[in-house]
Formats: C-alpha cells, sequence, structure tokens
C-alpha cells in the first residue's frame, strides 16, 4: 500500500479521518484532563496559523485521502480563527465530513455561525447532571452554559448531537443510568468512554477506571438489545434503547467506547495533528513528526505529504495499554486533541 498517495500502514490500515488539535488550552480542568492551575500552555508562536493549519488540511484531503477532519482541543471553541478554518475545510474538494468536540461552553452563541460553515456535528462533553458536581470535576461553574450549548447545537441542526461522558469510580459513576434518560428524553446521543492514561498528572490507575462492562451492567434496566447497525470503524460499540426514538425518528442508540479493555486499534482509520504542527500515528503514540518546520521551511505540498505518509507507515499496531512496558505519552490529552 504504501507509495498508494494514501496515508497506509504496516498492518493494512489506511487512515481518513483527521483529528486536528486547534489549541492545547481549555476554559475547564476535568481532573481526568488537568491540574486545576492548568499547564504550560503552548506558545503562540509555536501554533499554527489559520493558514497554516488550513494548508495542512488542504493536503491532508487533496493528496491523502482524508474523507473527515474532527476539530478538537483543548478547547476549539477558544480558537479565535474557529469559525474560518471549517469554512476553509469545507470549501475543499471532496468536501470533507466536518465535526468538532467541544466542551459546549459558548455553543449556543457559535452553533449557527459554525453551521453556516460547514460544519456537520458536534460532539459535547458531558459528565455530570449535578451543577455542584460538574464544578468539583471541572473547577468552574459552567454547568448551564454546557446544556446551553447542547441545545444550541439540537436547534442549529448540528445533528446527531453525541454527548460524550467519562465515569469515574465514586465520583460520577452513579450517573449512568440519568445520563442516558437525560439524553434520550432530549434527542442527544450518549456516548460513554473508558478513561484513558491521558491526564497530566499521570494519575490514571486502572483499577480506577470505570469498564465497558460495569457501564453496561449499570444500563441493565434499559434492557438494551443488539445493535443490527455493524459499527465500521468507529469506536463505540452500540445498542438500541427500546421504547426511545431519536430526533430524526430512528431507534435510540447508546455507544460504549472501550478503549482500554475493548480495544479497537485494529481497525483504527486516525490521524492526528497537534495544534502546533505534529503529525501523531495514535493517541498514545511516543514519538511525532515535524511538520511545522516544513510548512515553515518553505516545503512544497508534495514534501508535506510524503512527511505525513512516512508518518503514518510507522504507526504500531496498538496503543499496548496493557503491556507490561506501556508508557504514557509525555503530552497529554489536552495536547494531542481527543
Ligand atoms: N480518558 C478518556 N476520555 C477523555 N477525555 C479527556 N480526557 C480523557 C481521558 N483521560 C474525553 C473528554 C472529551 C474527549 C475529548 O475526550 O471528556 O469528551
Ligand atoms: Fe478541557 Fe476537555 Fe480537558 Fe475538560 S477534558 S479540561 S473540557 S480539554
Amino acid at each position: 500500500m504504501r507509495g498508494s498517495g494514501l496515508l497506509a500502514d504496516r498492518f493494512g490500515r489506511v487512515a481518513t479521518d483527521l483529528r486536528v488539535s486547534l489549541t492545547d488550552r481549555c476554559n475547564l480542568r476535568c481532573t481526568y484532563c488537568m491540574p486545576e492551575e492548568g499547564l504550560a500552555w503552548m506558545p503562540r508562536e509555536q501554533q499554527l496559523s489559520d493558514e497554516e493549519v488550513g494548508r495542512l488540511i488542504r493536503i491532508a484531503v487533496e493528496r491523502l485521502g482524508v474523507t473527515e477532519v474532527r476539530f478538537t482541543g483543548g478547547e476549539p471553541l477558544i480558537r479565535r480563527g474557529l469559525v474560518g478554518i471549517v469554512a476553509a475545510a469545507a470549501a475543499l474538494r471532496p468536501r470533507p465530513k466536518l465535526s468538532i468536540t467541544t466542551n459546549g461552553i459558548g455553543l449556543e452563541r457559535l452553533a449557527g455561525p459554525l453551521r453556516d460553515a460547514g460544519l456537520g456535528r458536534v460532539n459535547v462533553s458531558l459528565d455530570t447532571l449535578s451543577p455542584a458536581r460538574f464544578e468539583q470535576l471541572t473547577h468552574r461553574d459552567r454547568h448551564a452554559d454546557v446544556l446551553k450549548g447542547l441545545a444550541g447545537a439540537a436547534a442549529a441542526g448540528l445533528t446527531p448531537v453525541k454527548i460524550n461522558t467519562v465515569l469515574m469510580r465514586g465520583i460520577n459513576d452513579d450517573e449512568a443510568p440519568g445520563l442516558l434518560r437525560f439524553a434520550l428524553d432530549h434527542g442527544y446521543q450518549l456516548r460513554f468512554i473508558e478513561q484513558m492514561p491521558l491526564d497530566a498528572q499521570h494519575r490514571w490507575e486502572r483499577r480506577e477506571m470505570v469498564t465497558a462492562a460495569a457501564i453496561l451492567e449499570a444500563l441493565e434496566p434499559f434492557g438494551l438489545q443488539a445493535d443490527p447497525v455493524s459499527r465500521g470503524t468507529a469506536p463505540a460499540e452500540t445498542w438500541l434503547v427500546p421504547g426511545y426514538l431519536d430526533a430524526a425518528g430512528n431507534p435510540a442508540r447508546v455507544g460504549v467506547i472501550g478503549s482500554v479493555t475493548r480495544p479497537f486499534c485494529g481497525d483504527c482509520d486516525r490521524t492526528r495533528l497537534t495544534a502546533d504542527g505534529q503529525v501523531r500515528n495514535c493517541l498514545f503514540a511516543t514519538g511525532e513528526t515535524d511538520l511545522r518546520g516544513l510548512v515553515r521551511g518553505n516545503a512544497s505540498d508534495d514534501e508535506i505529504a510524503d512527511a505525513w505518509r512516512a508518518a503514518m507507515w510507522g504507526k504500531r499496531a496498538g496503543h499496548g495499554i496493557d503491556d507490561p512496558s506501556f508508557l504514557q505519552p509525555s503530552r497529554p490529552m489536552s495536547a494531542i486533541g481527543g
């Protein structure tokens, strides 16, 4: 496959889904992500400009076969040029599918402009229905803003609106049924994500993690049914929730992303670009490929595309969280992009 022009690797996978982190900063401090005092943010001059990030997305779409672009952070909504970056990506041909992963703060105001720019969908992170618990979990009193952001996204037609939830033992693991009911009542599609070792504080402990199996057990009262639709390369395993319809009138679904206990690395179709222009071939990669240096060094589109292909060719078979030799990447999730 090497030389095909696509982002192929040695294990036969081809990356068509590009995750672009637009900033490492965030207006929340989720405990499983960063410390309350924040992190040493990336210096501005290291961050790709709107034009630079636009050029790399163009190369990915035009030359490397990328068909989906998801914007992440940190918190992508705080990136000033966001709407323009989305519009530039939407103008590419073949037109990529565009989505964003956000904490929802500011989405109430930005949902309309983002839809007009060509955004298709959003994933909003929400780990609790309790404002007080939200403040404990994120160190900010912004629960109401997230709910307004969700409603704004649905009103703007950025559907299906998906919610990402991370459960933590003894903190919010009693909320699985409540969060699912909330999502079903509002026509949002909920997905639980197993907590991964990507926190800046390196506090993750496997035995503290709420597993996919435990989540499904907590959802037993809903009588979930196997989803007849194949999951394809999607990381979420989905189930139908009998008795509920989603906003489009289809049977409602709930997803569980068992990143740790049910890894899906064999089907991975992702490639990642950090806000400072580094390609990562995996969330858990320990190495990166510097495209910013090429961009700023007057490299041609062909040279950049070749470097990106080489970066992906070196992708490992899996994340190896269960290997004794597993090393957590030195970049935290907020600086990689989810
Ligand atoms: N493990 C699992 N999910 C995480 N997220 C952030 N940090 C982690 C982690 N350590 C989630 C956020 C958001 C998405 C980007 O990833 O809650 O929904
Ligand atoms: Fe911000 Fe997302 Fe990290 Fe929470 S998980 S602090 S919303 S980047």
